[in-house]
């Protein structure tokens, strides 16, 4: 599967049909097994509509659990080595979820609330007002390097609280965003909620920006209004996504057309992209460096050889275990770019300094 793809169709039966390690990410926003019956209303009478969806039925707890096992054990199956899952859930789910997730190898990362700034109100004020939903990320398995696009999430992070003197800080686990409402909606052709658990796009985008990168692949098993696929075109990730209602894949089609590329600097995670490497080789093939040239650390200097190791007192070391050895240091290597100094027109200049200069001049 490498382009887009829409299944509409059971996730049951199609699961097992997509091929084994060949997914990045999974978002997966299944049933919640709610088990609510009965009309709700508000307190002027009208009537609620909540989450008492055909799809979220099950006959009992047992039959509920072999569901989300069987699902769970095929995302486990679908996912690259490297690859993770977002399951979101609320109280009557996510702790089950969550102990099936564990029993069967994916390794927990995080756990994420979902704290709604406009939750619904418990209308009979017979318990707390449910404000959240809560999120569990997780890698395929403990030895996954999966991905996390950290300065992404902290660029992201725009919660007033977030930002200290000006910087902003690393990304928390509570995430503070609107149910969705509004334009945002997705309304049927009599102009009613089309779905009762859409999702807020912003929620998505943020969880495959930091946790994607650029091409990847991204599955949703239960796609509803196709939040996920929105979020995955607008961030230029690929999806596959499952949904077995005709009504609701209608309409998710429809709103992905309508979606454009925006490939920003988020999009590309170009925060997170890592400097290249560059060779004192390359640097004295360019002139950055002069072969035979000293290196100063301190009162000592070792004489730059064409490897880009040191010769010191005789011996050919590599920079950084030298300079260790030079400062006494505890540890058997110290970053020898943030110690070692080279002198241009009389002055001495960090190597770093030069490096950043090659980099630059390397950069397009
Ligand atoms: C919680 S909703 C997902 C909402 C979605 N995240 C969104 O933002 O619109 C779950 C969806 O899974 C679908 N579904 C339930 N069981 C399914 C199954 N066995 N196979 C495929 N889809 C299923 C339902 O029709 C429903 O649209």
């Amino acid at each position: 599967m490498n382009s887009n793809t829409i299944i509409i169709a059971d996730s049951l039966t199609e699961l097992k049909k997509i091929p084994t390690e060949s997914v990045d990410l999974i978002f997966a926003d299944p049933p919640y097994f709610m088990q609510t019956d009965g009309v709700l209303l508000r307190p002027e009478g009208s009537k609620f509509s909540g989450c008492d969806d055909e799809w979220d039925k099950f006959e009992d707890l047992k039959n509920y659990e072999n569901f989300s096992q069987i699902w769970l054990s095929e995302c486990q199956r679908i996912l690259k080595p490297n690859g993770a899952i977002w399951v979101i859930g609320s109280m009557q789910c996510i702790y089950l979820l969550g102990a099936i997730m564990q029993k069967l190898g994916f390794w927990l990362i995080n756990d994420v609330i979902w704290h709604k700034s406009n939750p619904t109100p418990n209308f009979k004020g017979t318990r707390l007002c449910n404000a959240h939903e809560t999120l569990i990320w997780a890698a395929k398995s403990k030895k996954s390097k999966f991905t996390f696009n950290y300065k992404t999430a902290k660029e992201l992070n725009c919660d007033i609280a977030e930002f200290s003197r000006g910087k902003r800080l690393q990304m928390g686990s509570v995430w503070r965003f609107a149910v969705c409402s509004g334009n945002e909606r997705l309304k049927d052709e009599n102009g009613e909620k089309l779905h009762n658990t859409q999702k807020p796009l912003a929620l998505i985008e943020r969880i495959i920006a930091i946790s994607s990168r650029f091409g990847d692949t991204i599955l949703d098993p239960f796609a509803g209004t196709f939040t996920t696929a929105a979020a995955a075109k607008k961030l230029g990730r690929k999806f596959i996504c499952i949904e077995k209602s005709e009504k609701y894949a209608k309409f998710g089609r429809a709103r992905i057309e309508k979606i454009a590329p925006e490939l920003n600097e988020i999009a590309l995670a170009k925060f997170d992209e890592k400097p290249k490497k560059a060779q004192i080789s390359d640097m004295i093939r360019d002139g950055f460096f002069i072969l035979g040239e000293k290196f100063y650390l301190e009162d000592k200097f070792a004489i730059l050889q064409s490897s880009g190791k040191l010769e010191f007192n005789g011996e050919i070391c590599d920079m950084h275990s030298l300079c260790a050895r030079i400062k006494a240091a505890k540890s058997a290597r110290l970053n020898g770019w943030k110690h070692w100094k080279v002198r241009r027109n009389g002055e001495f200049i960090l190597i770093d300094e030069i490096r950043q200069s090659y980099r630059e001049r390397n950069s397009n």
